[in-house]
């Protein structure tokens, strides 16, 4: 049994990948997505630069956001924590002040990490949170923070797919390929994310307080790297959740429409998105 199945039936239900490109893929977005909202934090969060302040980062894959934020502020804590560690740095190579929890963000919160955290930064959970809901995982993230601790977390801002556009270079460059990737994708997606749009009135309602998104629009220079983030997820996907019993199954006709869309993709064909970024305050 793979690691990933076992993973599965321990209850880990994520749909990516935790291999070796998927890692790459992670910390190129780390980078892009840093790029596109302007910084590791939003401006309204300060963070004070000492070993008494404590970070947590939750779903921290590879910890690529951990170890950018620890250059930007050497003397504090980070924790990270994620129901795999698959993805993350040995602890040998980690230094004493970035520690690593298996932690399952939808399950109660031990005691040892309740009311700890002076901000929780939480990123790109669209393929973790459950029944088109993320209150469950905020009132956990809201116990894990000290009284006027700051969380922030960055997601795509889709419904579905169909907020997502096609962009062709001029009208004379066919995006067919790219609109029936995104065609396909957007009917089984079913508005199951219609939960990102409402995370700032879930923030407000959950008793979170300053509570501000943003969603800066896409540069068009970064219009090709985002496409290859959503191609990249999406072969991961192709493998780890469609049917891949046989030729004409959902995997296979996916990868195919994948391909045809990196055929338009190389043309010049994007997709867009401008990512949310959405903070609040729990109250003193
Ligand atoms: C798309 S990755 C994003 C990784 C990282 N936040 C980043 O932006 O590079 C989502 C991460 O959430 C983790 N995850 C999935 N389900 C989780 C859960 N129930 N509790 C904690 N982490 C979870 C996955 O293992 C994965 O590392």
């Amino acid at each position: 049994m793979s690691t990933q199945e076992q993973a599965r039936q321990d209850g880990d239900t994520y749909g990516l990948q935790r291999n070796t490109p998927s890692s790459i893929r992670l910390n190129a977005q780390h980078y892009i997505w840093k790029d596109a909202v302007g910084g590791n934090l939003h401006s309204r969060i300060a963070v004070n630069n000492a070993s008494t302040t404590r970070v947590a980062d939750i779903g921290t894959g590879t910890g690529i956001w951990m170890h950018d934020m620890k250059r930007e502020y050497p003397a504090i804590q980070i924790d990270g924590f994620d129901i795999s560690l698959e993805q993350a740095p040995h602890p040998a190579w980690l230094p004493p002040d970035i520690r690593l929890h298996k932690l399952d963000v939808t399950k109660a919160i031990p005691d040892e990490f309740c009311e700890q955290f002076d901000i929780i930064h939480l990123r790109l959970f669209l393929a973790v949170v459950q029944d088109n809901d993320a209150s469950p995982i905020i009132r956990n993230l809201i116990s894990m923070l000290k009284p006027g601790g700051w969380l922030q977390w960055a997601e795509h801002p889709f419904q579905d797919l169909g907020d997502v556009r096609v962009e062709a270079p001029s009208p004379d460059v066919s995006s067919t390929a790219m609109q029936a990737y995104l065609d396909l994708a957007q009917a089984g997606s079913d508005k199951k994310w219609a939960w990102v749009p409402k995370l700032p009135r879930t923030f407000s309602s959950l008793g979170l307080i300053d509570v501000e998104s943003s969603s800066p629009p896409s540069k068009p220079y970064t219009w090709l790297y985002s496409t290859q983030l959503i191609m990249g997820a999406v072969l991961e996907i192709s493998y780890q959740i469609l049917d891949n019993s046989t030729p004409e199954s959902k995997g296979p006709v996916m990868r195919r429409i994948i391909e045809a869309a990196c055929g338009d993709m190389r043309n010049g064909v994007y997709l867009t998105y401008s990512p949310l970024v959405v903070i609040g305050r729990k109250r003193l």
